[in-house]
């Protein structure tokens, strides 16, 4: 495709898909990320030659060279959006203009070529709508769609790669937590860090999410559900979760999260919340929210409510942290009245119960 130009999808239906029966059993109780749909998108990129193939077809293994560029140096981004089945039969996305071009950012900084915004909501559209019967019925189902792209170039140097291949695939999804939309408990790790200034923080990088693992691991050693990451410099604001922003809801109806200082993901929920809450009537700042501050602000009771926020946790609650210093409760360990009508607000803009001023939602069928 030279610029400007549109990208044609070849339709290649999978000659055995999921029988009608299988796929309703496998609805039943889909989790998080465990299944998948019967397609996949694949769009390929060369030096001098720019994007090509594009395919929706079988989803299937994908042959690499052992030499493969992405599995030595990590040259690999990725984007978590979700398609919601909507009380009329209808299909929507939320917001995935921002997510095509959160995907460019992500792949400037990774030195990747930037997939042209259409051809990246196009590709969604059309693995969603060949696999439109895999969007789950109930209320707290969706279609997680995860579109990625790393470098596939044949190559050992260290250098950005010249061929990439780009691929979109979606998985039927419940909660993300397994117990729903329960308050969840947080470690902040004293080791790991998420992010220095300057480096891949603000991208969504596949070696961010390997980086956390090892924090995440030690957080259910602690018998938490997720981790918590404070700033790399002084070790001492809360900077975000595994794999999700993070928001304070104070005794005088702020809201306050973190602010996108380069190490902080600039989540697509996050930056909705903090619209829907200030047009909710709450002050809403992004600042800086010292972990000795959090403790002290929870123990006096000036801190109502802490929730995650991010396309797979919605919003969650979280009720409960620990840290080497000890542990504290965040509202009693109840889900927060802030943090669930904010929750209720944006499910009910993204499957389409409510008006949607802002625009934020495609319908796709
Ligand atoms: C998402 O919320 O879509 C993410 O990519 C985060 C991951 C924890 C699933």
């Amino acid at each position: 495709m030279s610029g400007g130009d549109k990208l044609d999808f070849e339709i290649r239906p999978n000659p055995a898909p999921v029988s009608a029966a299988d796929r309703a059993a496998l609805l039943v109780n889909p989790g998080f990320g465990r299944i998948f749909t019967d397609h996949m998108v694949t769009i390929r990129y060369a030096d001098g030659k720019g994007w090509y193939d594009a395919r929706v077809e079988a989803r299937a293994p994908i042959p690499m060279d052992p030499a493969a560029a992405v599995l030595h140096y990590a040259q690999e981004i990725f984007e978590g959006m979700k398609a919601y089945r909507t009380a009329d039969g209808g299909v929507n996305l939320f917001r995935p203009e921002a997510n095509a071009a959160r995907f460019g950012v992500s792949a400037q900084r990774m030195a990747m070529p930037v997939l042209p915004p259409e051809t990246f909501v196009d590709s969604l559209r059309r693995l969603v709508e060949i696999d439109r019967d895999w969007i789950p019925t109930d209320p707290d189902g969706s279609l997680y769609l995860r579109p990625f792209m790393f470098a596939s170039e044949v190559f050992l140097g260290v250098r950005p790669a010249n061929e990439y291949l780009y691929v979109a695939i979606a998985s039927p999804v419940g909660a993300y937590f397994s117990g729903g939309v329960k308050p969840v408990s947080v470690w902040a790790t004293p080791e790991y860090t998420r992010a220095a200034p300057g480096g891949t923080g603000a991208a969504k990088c596949g070696g961010n999410y390997a980086a956390s693992l090892v924090a995440q691991a030690e957080a259910i050693e602690h018998g938490c559900d997720q981790v918590v990451f404070l700033d790399a410099v002084e070790r001492r604001y809360v900077d975000e979760l595994g794999g999700m922003n993070v928001f304070f809801v104070y005794d005088d109806g702020s809201v306050v999260t973190p602010p996108l200082t380069g190490t902080i993901l600039p989540g697509i929920i996050r930056e909705s919340v903090l619209t829907l809450a200030a047009e909710s009537g709450h002050r809403v700042q992004e600042r800086p929210v010292s972990f000795e501050d959090w403790q002290a602000d929870a123990e006096s009771g000036r801190l109502r409510e802490v929730f995650a926020c991010g396309t797979a946790a919605v919003v969650t609650p979280i009720g409960q942290v620990k840290s080497p210093a000890g542990e504290f409760l965040i509202g009693g360990g109840e889900p927060g009245r802030v943090t669930m009508a904010l929750r209720q607000q944006l499910v009910d803009i993204q499957r389409g119960d409510a008006p949607d001023p802002h625009g934020w939602v495609t319908r796709l069928f």
